[in-house]
């Protein structure tokens, strides 16, 4: 069966929206991902006909809105194959998910001498909390490093690891290149050596199914917002041994099981102990949506359609004099390119103008910009809700940026 891309896009109401007098060509989901009416319709009705505070009262509206909160976590559980419930915290997003397991993991079972391995290719959010626990705790730091074609040796990863080392901290699918990590041959080599395994899989999570028993890692980690659902919600997934062996890292309501002024404070089970504070329960309510959305598509669906989108970008888009891309050919979701020597920022503007948008500057990558010896790249990012004319129209774009500045 063909993928229905009419009626897919007329399931997200903005991308009725004209840019500069132009319509609109949405190329930046990697970034943030549109939102389905379903998604919309969710959040609003919440607020409409069920919200109150969760998990502390007694009342109707309050138990009902606990009860689908607990639902949605279970719903998450499904969605990535955990083992249960209880392994799925929420969080406001991939980068506060990374920070709690620094915070609680890092600084409570690793010591100092302890290294953790992270790659050339991570985003800020998986770089910079272990460059500020390894600077507090005196923990090492270790990179894999990236390859020119943007993928990683896995030859590479054993002569990194000794018995120091504790964790491996990994995105599944790289934000800038696309690269999509061959987890299922990096995990065990990992797991044989006793590590860890955290998986940043921010930019995975909406293009391919995800099982996060048959990857075998300890933690997962995602956004709502790239995934058709609000901001401000994400998830950690921690399985869940390990997850009771760690102490929370903020401390407040709905996390504790007894707090006593003279006697301390005993904590809740996981996962509830690392949710201090009131939830983002419409945000909460909406992720659920977001992925009763993408289960009524079926990720293998939307798997096929993105990877057919992709391979024509690519055999359009350097069809474009000077245009330069970064990264494998076999990859999943974005493509970074620079057209000659034009700063991204100037392409960028000029697609804009051509109601075309896309994304452009370092991508929360500085190291890999560095590694490319470029202060910048453009990115654009394919979606479920992309077409081929778009990519024609962003091909376009450029021929016409080409043209008028060389
Ligand atoms: C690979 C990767 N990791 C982490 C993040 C951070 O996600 P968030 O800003 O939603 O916390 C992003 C966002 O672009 C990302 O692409």
């Amino acid at each position: 069966m063909s993928f229905p891309i009419e009626r897919v896009r007329r399931d997200f109401p903005l991308l009725a929206r004209k840019v500069n007098g132009q319509p609109l060509v949405y190329l930046d989901s990697a970034a943030s991902a549109q939102k389905p009416q379903r998604v919309i319709d969710r959040e609003l009705g919440f607020y409409r006909h069920g919200y109150a505070a969760v998990h502390r009262g007694i009342h109707t509206l309050s138990a009902e809105a606990t009860q689908q909160m607990e639902a949605v976590r279970l719903q998450v559980a499904q969605f990535i194959n955990a083992a249960s419930a209880e392994e799925i915290v929420f969080v406001k997003g991939t980068t506060e998910g990374i920070n709690l397991i620094a915070n609680s993991f890092g600084r409570h079972l690793l010591v100092p001498g302890d290294s953790i391995i992270i790659t050339e290719m991570e985003h800020h959010a998986n770089i910079v909390p272990w460059q500020m626990l390894a600077l507090e705790r005196g923990i090492q730091l270790r990179i894999w490093p990236l390859q020119q074609d943007g993928t990683l040796d896995l030859a590479q990863l054993p002569g990194l690891i000794d018995s120091s080392t504790k964790l491996l901290a990994i995105t599944q699918v790289s934000n800038v290149l696309g690269t999509v990590n061959s987890l299922s041959d990096i995990i065990p080599v990992a797991k044989a050596a006793g590590l860890k395994v955290l998986v940043d899989g921010a930019q995975a999570v909406m293009h391919q199914r995800i099982d996060v028993q048959e990857l075998g890692c300890d933690f997962y980690v995602f956004s709502g917002h790239k995934l058709y659902g609000p901001s401000g919600i994400g998830i950690l997934y921690g399985r869940l041994p390990l997850l009771e062996q760690m102490p929370p890292w903020e401390g407040g309501g709905a996390m504790i099981q007894h707090v006593s002024l003279t006697d301390g404070t005993t904590f809740a089970a996981p996962p509830w102990r690392f949710e201090a504070g009131s939830p983002n329960t419409a945000g909460i309510m909406g992720l659920g949506a977001a992925i009763d959305y993408v289960n009524t598509l079926g990720l293998d669906a939307i798997q096929d359609y993105e990877q057919s989108l992709m391979q024509y970008a690519l055999e359009v888009l350097p069809q474009v004099p000077t245009l330069k891309i970064y990264g494998p050919v076999k990859r999943s979701g974005v493509i970074a390119f620079n057209l000659g020597a034009h700063h991204a920022y100037d392409v960028g503007s000029f697609l804009d103008q051509y109601g075309i948008a896309i994304r452009t500057g370092h991508h929360c990558a500085m190291p890999l910009m560095s590694f490319y010896k470029v202060p910048s790249m453009c990115r654009a990012s394919l979606a479920l809700y992309n077409t081929h004319e778009e990519v024609d129209r962003l091909a376009t774009g450029l021929q016409r940026i080409h043209t008028l500045l060389g």
